[in-house]
């Protein structure tokens, strides 16, 4: 091991998450990621939260909608109650040690691990010669938002659960190949009853932002005539609610409803179903939509506020970056000294 190098071999906990800033922030979204990246910041342990832009430019983003988009979920972030003071928030371009770790990871990595990534199969489909090297090398640079924290604490919905386990043989490979204790092994934390909430019209389906109908989603831009409408219509069983979780096995849609009702009233899925037991959709549906509105429509009229001023933004996020490379600087130049760069 190369001197100097410090051997930490416990990590002080540190939260890291991040999400694409590629338009259409849905309820899947709040309640996997945003909602509970709110709730974190309660547990005293330092939380930073950003916005990936240049994992969105994996696939192609008009560079207009690209700046709108990363403002918006930054209004995003702040009207879900992330504080911006309390916790770290920036855009992943303005601070490039995410870049620079991605480098040496992607030398870490083999490329067997990232064919295997059920995403990069999905988004690249039947055509990957013409799909962009970014998307392919995509998972090391998440590994490196991650990593380039010594974060030890990663939450994110279901759909993130491979990623993760891509860091940790990231993190484990690095420390094997360089004989040190360097990067932590993170913990993927995928908890609650949202972690993987499914489109509106087909419940076997996650919900997405890629999804060609609207109504599969509720966007956090919806108003509450629209996130209403959309609940009202959402597919369903003709049969009543059951007073048991196991009554709602085979039944995906209604499974679904009910999951996002508990996320949202930050209730079990068993306490849900013992109060709802026996009811007809035709009664749910509205209770949920009342829910619904009463959740998100302050989030939808803060975010508007919030876009009102981009220039606060802005500030906000070149802030959050500065406070970003305080942590990523002494850590990726220690990384450069493990690896064998010389560093004037
Ligand atoms: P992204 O931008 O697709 O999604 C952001 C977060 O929302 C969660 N999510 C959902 N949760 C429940 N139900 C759904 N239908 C649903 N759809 C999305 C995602 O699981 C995620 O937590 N690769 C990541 C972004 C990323 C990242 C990171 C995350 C880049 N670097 C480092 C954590 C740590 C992504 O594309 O998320």
């Amino acid at each position: 091991m190369s001197e100097g190098v410090q051997t930490p071999s416990a990590f002080t906990p540190r939260v890291f998450s991040g999400i694409q800033p590629s338009g259409n922030l849905h309820l899947g979204n709040y309640l996997g990621a945003l909602k509970r990246f709110a709730d974190s910041q309660d547990s005293g342990i330092q939380s930073i939260f950003c916005m990936v832009d240049m994992h969105a430019i994996t696939v192609w983003q008009d560079p207009t909608d690209l700046r709108r988009a990363t403002r918006e979920l930054a209004a995003g972030f702040i009207a879900s109650g992330v504080d911006p003071e309390r916790s770290i928030l920036f855009n992943q371009s303005q601070v490039s040690s995410h870049a620079e770790l991605a480098w040496i990871f992607n030398c870490v990595a083999r490329m067997g691990w990232m064919k295997r990534m059920t995403q990069w199969k999905d988004k690249a489909g039947k055509n990957q010669e013409n799909a962009s090297l970014g998307l392919f090398a995509y998972p090391a640079l998440m590994a490196a938002d991650i990593l380039v924290y010594h974060a030890t604490h990663v939450p994110v919905g279901e759909d993130q659960k491979q990623h993760l386990e891509l860091t940790r043989d990231i993190a484990i490979k690095f420390n094997n190949d360089f004989g040190v204790e360097f990067f932590p092994v993170p913990e993927p934390v995928i908890e609650g009853s949202a972690t993987r909430v499914m489109s509106l019209r087909d419940g076997a389906k996650k919900m997405s932002k890629s999804d060609a109908s609207d109504a599969s989603r509720i966007n956090l831009t919806d108003d509450a005539d629209t996130i209403a409408r959309k609940i009202r219509k959402a597919k369903t069983d003709p049969e009543a609610l059951p007073s048991e979780v196991k009554g709602l096995e085979d039944r995906p849609e209604a499974r679904n409803l009910v999951n996002i009702y508990a996320a949202l009233n930050d209730q079990s899925v068993d306490q849900v179903l013992a109060d709802v037991g026996g009811r007809q959709f035709s009664e749910f549906k509205p209770m949920l939509a009342d829910l619904a509105v009463a959740q998100l429509s302050p989030i939808t009229v803060e975010m508007a506020r919030l876009m009102g001023d981009v220039s606060e933004i802005d500030r906000i996020l070149a802030r959050g970056a500065e406070r970003a490379r305080e942590i990523t600087g002494p850590i990726m130049k220690q990384t450069y000294e493990i690896v064998g760069m010389v560093r004037g």
